[in-house]
């Protein structure tokens, strides 16, 4: 029997699964991770938290399942992307907290960029559009700000890493310092053409190129977790973002396959084929690339706040005990009566990309109450991806035909339904729906040499499909009060 070790570090949580070769799941261990907000707008994560949390998960999923750590042929790592690492080559020491991807300090920084004309260029290059949300300024701003950093990252003495190349790093004692193609696409550092770091890039941000890890393809050898921390040299076999390993978990493998990965942001994904596209408001980014073969691209939707608004309906507003009510809250009434909420919380990404942006909630009555209200935060959930889709397909030429859907607010029936209806195609939710965990543990069991793609595509098992019950009038008259109210959340903070 072979097993796989997936570890999974999230925006909120770390965890670490062990499957089987047959993508069963034996044991599964996690740990929350504490939010640091210094100031409005700024988010943080310590990485030695994330570093203790994350082994803390490994050792628990190893004893809960009994194997022993030398029958793991492989580990996977999947991460929660752009979220910016600098640790001292030498001890491995942090110089900083991360900051993480929802964190919008720099958009100053990107505004002036792109004042300057600079977006088309780097665009072309990255596949990215100027935001705070990618970690070239975030990494800028730290060599501006943390005292002798940028002496010290000239001299080779300090790494950059996303929350990979930290967890790779930790697990090989110092010994590698790497990361996968799919994580280097998020920097808007990294050329998804000639798939190198881009010279100009790191000029324009100044970033020495002593810093960055070396590129790997998502089922290369990243080297070994040494058995000092994990009871045996295991071989780390696979890399790749939390999205792009959820397409790939959710076997998306044929252009135009889509899913959508609602969690704390929602992140839908399409499979776009072996050339790099560009479109206006969606992100042009790296799936994957296997052994031998040629680098997959896909096209992205990012949603920063999904699931949040239901989790502030319940911290901010009280209106619910725990996210899961919303369910029942919201079922309670047949619409929304025509009461919208924006949930731009931390700006709005695909397709406005206004980190200025901030939330809205329109249409009240004196007859609304908070049904209303929870049923508009899932409608809010399922407009922003047919927003990214709708721009995903005006890039890639491909109509969505139907939309894959994992995540924790994957189990919200309603949600699904809602989604489909305003969609306009059918949204299907597999068996399993930890696909991201998934896809790292496949791309590990490929790099390690006990599965192949369509070994992984047989896997994929329905559990149930949602069909599109609205009439297309409905659906559009919706989606244009939605737009209205979304106008109204842009540039709200702009002075
Ligand atoms: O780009 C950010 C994304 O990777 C975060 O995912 O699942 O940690 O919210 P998640």
């Amino acid at each position: 029997m072979e097993y796989l070790l997936s570890i999974d570090q999230g925006t909120t949580s770390s965890r670490a699964t062990l499957y089987a070769a047959s993508g069963a799941a034996l044991a599964s261990a996690s740990r929350s991770l504490t939010q640091h907000y210094p100031n409005p707008g700024w988010v943080e994560h310590d990485p030695q938290e994330i570093w203790e949390g994350q082994l803390a998960c490994i050792s628990e999923v190893i004893a809960k399942a009994g194997v022993e750590p030398s029958q793991v042929a492989g580990i996977g790592i999947t991460n929660q992307r752009e979220t910016t690492v600098i640790w001292e080559r030498a001890t491995g020491r942090p110089l900083h907290r991360a900051i993480v991807w929802q964190d919008r300090r720099t958009a100053e920084l990107t505004e002036s960029l792109k004042g300057q004309g600079l977006e088309s260029m780097v665009r072309e290059r990255t596949g990215l559009l100027l935001d705070p949300y990618f970690s070239a300024t975030k990494l800028s701003w730290l060599l501006d700000r943390v005292d002798g950093l940028r002496l010290r990252a000239e001299r080779g003495e300090i790494c950059f890493g996303t929350v990979d190349s930290w967890l790779i790093f930790k697990l090989s004692v110092g010994k590698s310092h790497l990361t996968d193609i799919s994580n280097a696409s998020r920097t808007m550092l990294f050329n998804i053409k000639t798939l190198e770091w881009d010279e100009e890039l790191l000029r324009l941000f100044r970033i020495p190129r002593a810093l960055l890890p070396e590129v790997r393809g998502s089922a290369a050898g990243f080297g070994h977790a040494s058995a000092q921390v994990v009871g045996a040299e295991i071989p780390i076999s696979g890399v790749a973002g939390d999205q792009q390993a959820a397409l790939f978990g959710q076997g998306c493998f044929a252009p135009g396959m889509a899913k959508a990965t609602f969690g704390t942001g929602a992140f839908v994904v399409m499979n776009s084929g072996v050339r790099p596209g560009l479109s206006d408001g969606a992100l042009c980014t790296i799936a994957w690339q296997l052994p031998g073969e040629a680098v997959q691209y896909a096209l992205e939707g990012s949603i920063f706040i999904a699931g949040a608004a239901v989790q502030w309906l319940q911290e901010g507003l009280g209106l619910i005990g725990s996210a899961k009510e919303v369910e029942a809250l919201a079922a309670t009434v047949p619409d929304s009566a025509g009461v919208y909420f924006v949930p731009a919380l931390s700006g709005l990404g695909t397709p406005y990309w206004d980190p200025y942006a901030r939330g809205v909630i329109a249409g009240l009555t004196r007859g609304s109450t908070k049904a209303h209200l929870a049923r508009a935060a899932l409608e809010a959930i399922a407009f922003q991806t047919l927003d990214a889709i709708r721009a995903m397909e005006k890039a890639s030429g491909i109509p969505l035909k139907e939309l894959r859907v994992d995540g924790g607010a994957a189990a919200n029936n309603l949600l699904l339904q809602i989604q489909a209806d305003l969609l306009g195609v059918p949204v299907l939710r597999p068996r399993c729906t930890e696909s991201t965990s998934l896809g790292a543990a496949f791309l590990a069991g490929i790099g390690a040499g006990v599965l192949d793609t369509s070994a992984i595509a047989a896997q994929w098992a329905l559990d149930r499909r949602f069909e599109p019950e609205m009439e297309r009038q409905r659906r559009e008259e919706l989606h244009r009060g939605w737009q209205k109210c979304v106008r109204l959340s842009l540039g709200w903070e702009k002075n």
